[in-house]
């Protein structure tokens, strides 16, 4: 390339349309390399310098000189055009509307009722209990006869049991957690100590304090030498983890077929005696059923309904609230959020 006035002016000239036409900084960039680097048209014509006569080379250096910055001149003002473009852009692009509703993903929870569930699980097992299970569709003979329930006991009748067609075999929805004591004793030697929390069903309406499905814990221990004494400590300690290092229990006597004698248990909370399950010891006949000699072995059982423990230490008044699903009633106990 011959170095001349045209030359330059052209090499100038179209440096400038290319920076004029540059439409973001990407661009830019690629014509500055293309118009202003070291193999560009007016590169080039500056290593023409070098062969010119000093006189000339005066001359043509500085037109080159004035080119160069105008070309300069040009990148500069178009680069600050695009980062001003640029800018705005990213701004809008980027922008976060702070009033837009969070997304609310709400995690999983338990519901209040297996949370005391499991809170009276680990309580026990700390103690040296295991958990016992039992199947919700029940033999009528271990919901019943075993526990030394007669068939004429009013708990048989159509009124508070549900039972499984066809009526002949046998089989009910459990109406207490108290069949798991039978299956234990019958499948394990003493000593035994275990809790059964689990569902519970009996032909009642759905109403503020029952419901027809329900759920109750069960406990039971045999081993030599155990007192109604033994079962007093084991039920104060169980109310105090329940209820607070404030509460007690109180005895009243009771009947059940199956404990010998029986009690209702109270328990004093909120300045006031609480019903809150049964219990006794466990009836010689009940152990000699399952095989378990009562000149050597006693016991005690206990039974609790859950919804009860959980509506008494929680206030609530209804048993609509724990049965019917609402997550917001669940939620107002801190869980599932
Ligand atoms: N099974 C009884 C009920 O559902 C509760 C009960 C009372 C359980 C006394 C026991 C007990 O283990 O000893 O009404």
């Amino acid at each position: 390339m011959t170095l001349s006035i045209p030359a330059i002016e052209s090499a100038a000239e179209a440096a400038i349309a290319a920076i004029a036409v540059a439409s973001n900084l990407d661009d830019l960039k690629t014509v500055k390399i293309e118009h202003v680097g070291d193999k560009s048209p007016i590169a080039r014509l500056n290593q023409g310098l070098g062969a010119l006569e000093p006189s000339q080379r005066a001359e043509f250096g500085k037109i080159l000189g004035e080119a160069k910055s105008a070309i300069g001149a040009a990148f500069a003002k178009r680069q600050e055009q695009l980062e001003i473009e640029r800018d705005a852009r990213v701004l809008l692009e980027e922008v976060v509307d702070v009033t837009l509703p969070a997304s609310n993903a709400h995690r999983g929870g338990l519901h209040p009722l297996t949370v005391i569930k499991n809170e009276i699980s680990d309580y026990f097992l700390s103690q040296g209990y295991s958990i016992a299970e039992g199947p919700e569709i029940e033999a009528g003979w271990l919901n019943f006869d075993a526990l030394n329930i007669p068939a004429d006991h009013p708990a048989r009748t159509m009124q508070d049991t549900f039972f499984i067609e066809p009526i002949e075999s046998g089989l009910v929805l459990r109406t207490h957690t108290s069949p798991v004591q039978v299956r234990t004793m019958l499948n394990e030697k003493p000593p035994i100590y275990i809790v059964s929390p689990g569902r519970t069903f009996r032909a009642d309406e759905l109403d503020v304090t029952h419901s027809p499905v329900f759920s109750q814990v069960e406990g039971l221990v045999v081993d030599k030498g155990i007192s109604m004494a033994h079962l007093k400590g084991a039920l104060d300690d169980f109310a105090m983890k329940m209820f607070g290092p404030d509460a007690i229990t109180r005895l009243r006597p009771s009947f059940f077929p199956f404990t010998e004698p029986s009690a209702e248990v109270d328990v004093w909370f909120n300045n006031r005696w609480i019903e809150w399950g049964g219990c006794g010891m466990v009836n010689p006949k009940v152990l000699e059923t399952c095989g378990i000699d009562s000149e050597e072995y006693t016991g005690f059982a206990f039974g609790m309904g859950l919804e009860r423990t959980l509506m008494v230490r929680q206030g609530i008044k209804d048993m609509h609230d724990i049965v019917e699903g609402d997550i917001r009633f669940s939620r107002s106990f801190g869980l599932g959020l």
